[in-house]
C-alpha cells in the first residue's frame, strides 16, 4: 500500500541527506550481548586514513567496531554509549604494527583493566585483551593507548565513553565534543616533524577539530537549551571556549555533577578534562553562531592566534522550551579531611636545558625511573602539587576521583569530582582523595609529550 511506499521514500531521502553530510557525533559501539545492562563490545586498533581536510587523506591509527564486518577505523574512535550502572566488557585487538593498551580515562575500573604496562602486558601486534568493568559512575569519559601516548593519541586513537543517568536535566540535544587539534601538511597528511615547541608544549597543531571535523556545522533550535558534553584529547593544546553572546552553565565536571551549577563565559578545558555544560540559544532563527576556541596563555609566551572556530551553528526555527532545571545536582560529600590527615607533595618540573631532549619530573624523578607512592587501600590524603615552573601542566590521577580544595590557598568552588586538573604555572594545587582500589595506578601530566618524558609516577595501593 502507498503508505509503504512513503515510508520507503522517506528513509531513502534520509539516507541520502546522511550520507552527504557526516554525523557529527562519532558512532557508537554494537552492543553483542542480549542483556541490558551488559554492554558487550570488540574494538580493534588499526590502520585506516581519514579526511581532516576534506578531499586529502591521512593516514592514521585509529579504532573500529570489530563487530561489523568491513568496518574502517574513525577519528575519533567509536563511543562507548551506556547507562550507569552497566557492566562493560571489551573484547580488544591489537591490529597495530607495534604494542599498545588501553587506558579508559576516568572510570573506576580494577586494576587490570586500566591499561597502564604496570597493570598488564601490553598488547602485541595480532594479539588480544579483555578489559572488563562496571560502569559506577555517570559521566563523560574516554579511552585512549597508555603506550607511547605522544604518538598512538596523536595519530587518531581516542574515543569518548558516555554514561548516561536519569538526572532529569532536560535538553532539546545531548552532544558529545571530542576536541582535538593536529599539525598537518599541506596535502593533508599528519606531519612527521617534531620541532623542540611541540616537545616543550605538546603537539601544537595547526588544525583544530571537533570530532575529527574541521568547523562542522550543527542544527540548532532557537530558545533551546542544548547540553555539550565536551572533552580535549589534545595532546597538549589548551581549550578555551566561548560562544559570543552566550554563557556556559556548568553542570559537571571529570567525575560527574557538581554540588552547584556555575555560570562561565569562557570555559578553559585543559588536556585530558571533562566538562558538561547547558547552553541556552538565546539566537534568533535563521542566524549562524561560531563555537570559538581564544587564546589562554599558559605559558612560555606562545603568540595569540585570535580566535578559532570549532563548530558552527545553524539556528534554525524556535525548539520547544526548556523544562525547568532539576532543583538538586550532584550530592557529594567532602572527603573528610582535617588538620591530622597526611599531606603529600609533588613538583613537577621541567628541563628544556637540551632543546631536542626536554626532560619533565615530579619530585625530581623521571619515569620510569621513580619510587613508587605506597598507600594502603582507604586512606584519605591530601596532595600538594606544586608548580614552579613556566608552563601550566595538566595532572591525572588514574582509578580514583578527587576533590579539588584550593590553589595556592585560594578555595575552589564547587565541591565536584575530578580526575584530571590544571596546575597553572606559579601555583600550588591541593586536593582531597581517598585512595581506595588496589593496585598499581599511574599519576602524570596529561600533556601526552610531558608524560612520556618524564612527568609521571606510581601510585601502589596495597590491599587490606
Ligand atoms: Cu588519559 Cu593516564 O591518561
Ligand atoms: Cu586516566
Ligand atoms: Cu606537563
Amino acid at each position: 500500500m502507498k503508505p509503504t511506499l512513503l515510508a520507503l521514500a522517506c528513509c531513502l531521502a534520509a539516507c541520502e541527506s546522511a550520507a552527504s553530510a557526516p554525523r557529527f557525533e562519532p558512532p557508537t559501539l554494537t552492543d553483542l550481548d542480549p542483556d541490558p545492562s551488559v554492554l558487550e563490545v570488540e574494538l580493534v586498533a588499526g590502520l585506516a586514513t581519514h579526511e581532516y581536510l576534506p578531499g586529502r587523506r591521512a593516514d592514521v591509527w585509529a579504532f573500529r567496531d570489530g563487530a561489523v564486518p568491513g568496518s574502517v577505523g574513525t577519528v575519533p574512535g567509536p563511543m562507548i554509549d551506556a547507562r550507569v550502572g552497566d557492566r562493560l566488557v571489551v573484547r580488544f585487538r591489537n591490529e597495530l604494527p607495534e604494542e599498545t593498551t588501553i587506558h579508559w580515562h576516568g572510570l573506576r575500573v580494577p586494576n587490570a583493566s586500566d591499561g597502564t604496562p604496570a597493570a598488564q602486558v601490553p598488547v602485541a601486534p595480532g594479539g588480544t585483551y579483555v578489559y572488563e568493568t562496571v560502569l559506577t559512575d555517570a559521566g563523560l569519559f574516554w579511552y585512549h593507548p597508555h603506550m607511547h601516548g605522544d604518538v598512538q593519541v596523536e595519530r587518531g586513537l581516542y574515543a569518548p565513553i558516555r554514561v548516561r543517568a536519569d538526572d532529569g536535566v532536560d535538553a532539546a540535544a545531548d552532544r558529545v565534543m571530542v576536541l582535538d587539534d593536529v599539525k598537518l601538511e599541506a596535502d593533508g597528511r599528519l606531519s612527521e616533524r617534531t620541532d623542540p615547541l611541540d616537545l616543550m608544549l605538546g603537539r601544537q597543531g595547526n588544525v583544530v577539530i571537533v570530532n575529527g571535523r574541521r568547523r562542522a556545522t550543527i542544527d540548532v533550535a532557537s530558545g533551546s537549551r542544548e547540553r555539550w558534553r565536551i572533552v580535549n584529547a589534545a595532546n597538549g593544546r589548551y581549550f578555551q571556549l566561548e560562544l559570543p553572546g552566550h554563557s556556559f552553565q556548568v553542570i559537571g565536571w571529570d567525575g560527574g555533577l557538581v554540588a552547584e551549577p556555575y555560570e562561565v563565559a569562557r570555559l578553559l578545558v585543559a588536556p585530558g578534562e571533562r566538562y558538561d555544560v547547558l547552553v541556552e540559544l538565546e539566537a534568533e532563527p535563521g542566524t549562524s553562531l561560531g563555537l570559538v576556541t581564544t587564546h589562554y596563555d599558559r605559558g612560555h609566551e606562545i603568540p595569540d592566534p585570535g580566535p578559532i572556530e570549532l563548530v558552527s551553528l545553524a539556528v534554525g526555527p524556535r525548539g520547544v522550551a526548556p523544562a525547568p532545571l532539576p532543583s538538586v545536582w550532584g550530592e557529594i560529600a567532602p572527603v573528610p579531611i582535617d588538620g591530622s590527615t597526611p599531606r603529600r607533595s609533588f613538583m613537577l618540573r621541567e628541563d628544556d636545558s637540551v632543546p631536542d631532549a626536554p626532560t619533565f619530573t615530579i619530585n625530581g624523578e623521571a619515569f620510569p625511573a621513580v619510587t613508587p607512592v605506597e598507600v594502603a587501600s582507604g586512606a584519605v590524603e591530601v596532595w600538594q602539587v606544586a608548580n614552579e615552573m613556566e608552563m601550566d601542566h595538566p595532572f591525572h590521577l588514574h582509578g580514583m576521583f578527587f576533590q579539588v580544595l584550593d590553589e595556592s590557598g585560594a578555595p575552589i568552588d564547587p565541591l565536584g569530582w575530578k580526575d584530571t586538573v590544571n596546575v597553572r604555572r606559579g601555583t600550588t594545587l591541593s586536593f582531597a582523595v581517598r585512595i581506595e582500589p588496589p593496585g598499581r595506578w599511574m599519576f602524570h601530566c596529561h600533556v601526552l609529550e610531558h608524560a612520556e618524558r618524564g612527568m609521571m609516577g606510581e601510585l601502589r595501593v596495597a590491599a587490606r
